[in-house]
């Protein structure tokens, strides 16, 4: 297979644990408990962590206390912090609390993006004018979520050339790069490559990332198509952790520790300590009280020494 001469030496992770691992959590995590979970992050290596979400706390309950975790964690230098940002209101709680990068979301379908942040596709996308700009002329970058590319929970199959339309609206309007998101975990490798090419015709692959759930244990799978075509910035989430409140189905986010384990073991860069990003992950079931999905999680630290 091509995607074993061309590997790329090193690959960005982008940690979501504390925001989409958490946001789904019917109980109330403690503030601090998010606080350690964020500080076992920065101590594994990650040097992208998306903190909190400024929503609003009668969408995502979950998320009321994103300007006191801004408040209680220390950012070290080389980390930068990002945050979910839907309006103008998000972004000044934003900017008061720190963060280096706002993350705007939207969805490729309408009805997921009407459940999701109350508004059709166009009038999310109009809305991101009071976001964007003012963010970068505040000197945050910006970094834009395109989710239900795979698939829609209400509508079924998407039209990649919808989700490609909205990624040019993204990055015309100032975000650096567009996470592409299989919100419920749908996605399988031919699909991938299929919605990797419709991408990749009009977009570098630098400002393309990918957003995978592993609802479906395919993830992995779809990251090495990701590797093949060039796609070198991931999301993940430790243990496993996560879902979108919005999208009924919407299990784990690819494992942190599993996408770097198999990375190492290709003799991929991710600057991530295999022991300490396991042990973050242990913080993460810690603070949630219940077993997490990841498999290297599962699996145990003795595996690692391989
Ligand atoms: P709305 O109800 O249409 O708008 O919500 P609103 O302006 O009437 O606001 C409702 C209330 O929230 C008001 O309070 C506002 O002040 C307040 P009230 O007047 O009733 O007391 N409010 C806020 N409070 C704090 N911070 C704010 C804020 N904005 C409004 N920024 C809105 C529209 C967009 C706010 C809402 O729908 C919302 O917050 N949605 C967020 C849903 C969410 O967070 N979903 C999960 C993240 S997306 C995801 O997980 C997918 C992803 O992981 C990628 C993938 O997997 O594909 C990113
Ligand atoms: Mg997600």
């Amino acid at each position: 297979m091509a995607i074993f001469d061309a590997l790329p030496p090193s690959v960005s992770i982008y940690e979501v644990s504390p925001r989409d691992g958490l946001q789904n959590e019917s109980a109330q995590v403690a503030t601090h408990a998010k606080v350690r979970l964020i500080e076992a992050l920065i101590e594994a290596g990650l040097k992208r962590i998306e903190v909190t979400s400024f929503v609003s706390a009668k969408w995502v309950p979950q998320m009321a206390d994103a300007d006191q975790v801004c408040r209680m964690v220390e950012k070290p230098e080389g980390v930068c912090f990002s945050a979910l940002v839907p309006n103008a209101r998000g972004l000044d709680r934003a900017l008061a609390g720190g963060i280096d990068e706002a993350a705007v979301f939207l969805s490729a379908s309408e009805t997921h993006n009407r459940k999701n942040v109350n508004k059709s596709v166009a009038a999310t996308l109009l809305a991101f004018d009071d976001v964007i700009a003012p963010a970068r002329r505040a000197g945050m970058q910006v970094r834009g979520y395109v989710s239900t590319v795979w698939g829609c929970p209400y509508e079924g199959a998407v039209d990649p050339e919808a989700a490609l339309r909205i990624a040019h609206e993204l990055l015309s309007r100032g975000c650096y790069q567009v996470s592409l998101g299989d919100t419920i975990g749908v996605g399988t490798p031919l699909q991938t490559r299929r919605i990797l090419e419709v991408f990749l015709r009009e977009i570098p692959a630098e400002k393309i990332a990918l957003h995978l759930h592993d609802t479906r244990g395919t993830a992995l799978a779809n990251v090495l198509v990701g590797l093949e075509m060039g796609i070198t910035t991931y999301d993940s989430s430790v243990g496993g952790l996560g879902g979108c409140p919005y999208a009924p189905g919407a299990a784990g986010n690819l494992a942190t520790e599993d996408l770097a384990y198999t990375l190492a073991g290709m003799g991929v860069d991710t600057g991530l300590d295999l022991e300490k990003i396991w042990r973050a992950g242990q913080v993460a079931e810690a603070i949630v009280g219940r077993e997490l999905p990841g498999k290297v999680h599962k699996a145990g630290i003795r595996s690692l020494a391989h």
